[in-house]
C-alpha cells in the first residue's frame, strides 16, 4: 500500500461516526438528476452523459465493524437484496482487493432509499462503504484514488464521494463539484412498480442535437428553485415511461400541486418536485399523497432537501 500521500487530496470525510476504533455508523445519502442529457453511444456499451446530480437527505444507513478475519460479510433488513451481488460486498472488496488491510469486515444495512427508482441508493451504499472502510482499514486513501475504485463498481458511485451537488460526464464518472447558491426544498415520489436502468437505455433513442446545460449551471449556481424548476430535464424519461406508464400519472399528480418543477430521476421510477420552499414541499406532498395516483403508498412520499446543507 502507497503512504506517500504529498501530492494527493486530502482524504473524503464519511457522513458518519467512528466508535471504539473497530465500528462506524454511516448514511448514505440519495440523489436526484436535476438535468441529464445523453450526447452520444461508447465503444464500452455505455452512454455519454452530462448530469447534474443532487444528493438529498433521504438514507440508506450502514453499521459497519471491523473484524480480524480478511472476510466480508452483509446483513440487509431488505431479503431482496443477494449479499454477492450487492455493491456494498463489491465496494468493500475492491477496497481490500487494492490495498490488503489486514482486516475484514461485517456490515449491517438498513435500506430506506426505494429499490429501482434511479434514486442511487446502491451506488451511495457503494461509495459510503469506500468512504467509511477507508477510514476503519485506516488506508487513508485520498480521495481520487477512491474515485477510481468507485468507477469500476458502477457509473454513479464516484459522485457520492462529493456531494451536494456535482456535474458528472463519461458513464458518469467523471466528476465535477457544482456549487450550490442555495439549499433545496424537494418532494420525492416513488411509484409501485421500478424500471431496470438497463432496459430504460435500450429504449432510449438519441437526440439529434442535445439540450445545452447553460440553464441549469446558472441556475444552480445562484440556488434559485424557480430557474431550477424551470431548466429540469431528463433524456430517460420519454424511455422509461414507455416501459413504465404509471410514470406520467406520478407526474401529472405533482404537476397539478404546481411546484417550481418536475421530472423523473435518473432511470426512473421516482419523480421530484423542486418547490420553492419547506411549505410548499408539504402541500405538494400532502395532495400527491391525497391524490394517490397509480395507487401509490402514502409512505413512497418523500420530503427531503439538498444535502449535505451548504
Ligand atoms: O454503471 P451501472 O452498472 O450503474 O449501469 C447499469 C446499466 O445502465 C449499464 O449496464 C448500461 O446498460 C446502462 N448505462 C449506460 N450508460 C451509462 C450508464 C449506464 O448505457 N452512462
Amino acid at each position: 500500500m502507497s503512504r506517500d500521500r504529498r501530492h494527493s487530496e486530502a482524504p473524503a470525510p464519511f457522513w458518519g461516526r467512528r466508535f471504539r476504533d473497530h465500528a462506524a455508523l454511516a448514511w448514505a445519502p440519495a440523489k436526484v438528476n436535476l438535468f441529464l442529457e445523453v450526447t452520444g453511444h461508447r465503444d464500452d456499451g455505455y452512454h455519454e452523459l452530462e448530469t447534474l446530480m443532487l444528493a438529498v437527505d433521504l438514507y440508506d444507513m450502514l453499521e459497519l465493524s471491523r473484524i480480524d478475519e480478511p472476510a466480508i460479510g452483509l446483513n440487509c433488513n431488505d431479503p431482496s437484496l443477494g449479499n454477492d451481488t450487492n455493491l456494498v460486498v463489491k465496494a468493500a472488496a475492491a477496497l481490500h482487493a487494492r490495498y490488503s488491510p489486514e482486516w475484514g469486515a461485517v456490515v449491517r444495512l438498513t435500506k430506506k432509499i426505494p429499490l429501482q427508482a434511479g434514486l442511487g441508493g446502491g451506488s451511495s451504499d457503494a461509495a459510503t462503504t469506500l468512504l467509511a472502510l477507508n477510514d476503519l482499514w485506516e488506508i487513508h486513501a485520498p480521495r481520487e484514488e477512491l474515485s477510481e475504485v468507485a468507477a469500476s463498481i458502477g457509473s454513479d458511485v464516484a459522485f457520492f464521494l462529493q456531494p451536494p451537488a456535482a456535474w458528472c460526464t463519461g458513464r458518469g464518472e467523471t466528476v465535477e463539484p457544482a456549487p450550490l447558491g442555495q439549499e433545496l426544498d424537494l418532494v420525492i415520489v416513488k411509484p409501485p412498480h421500478g424500471c431496470t436502468t438497463a432496459a430504460v437505455y435500450e429504449n432510449l433513442s438519441l437526440p439529434d442535437s442535445p439540450r445545452s446545460a447553460d440553464a441549469m449551471r446558472k441556475a444552480v449556481h445562484r440556488g434559485n428553485a424557480s430557474e431550477i424548476g424551470r431548466a429540469l430535464h431528463n433524456r430517460l424519461e420519454a424511455p422509461a415511461l414507455k416501459i413504465q406508464p404509471e410514470i406520467a400519472d406520478v407526474l401529472r399528480a405533482l404537476q397539478a400541486e404546481k411546484p417550481a418543477g418536475v421530472r423523473m430521476t435518473g432511470s426512473g421510477s421516482a419523480c421530484f418536485a423542486v418547490c420553492r420552499d419547506r411549505r410548499e414541499a408539504l402541500r405538494v406532498a400532502a395532495g400527491v399523497r391525497e391524490a394517490a395516483p397509480a395507487d401509490l403508498a402514502p409512505e413512497m412520499v418523500f420530503v427531503v432537501k439538498s444535502w449535505p446543507t451548504v
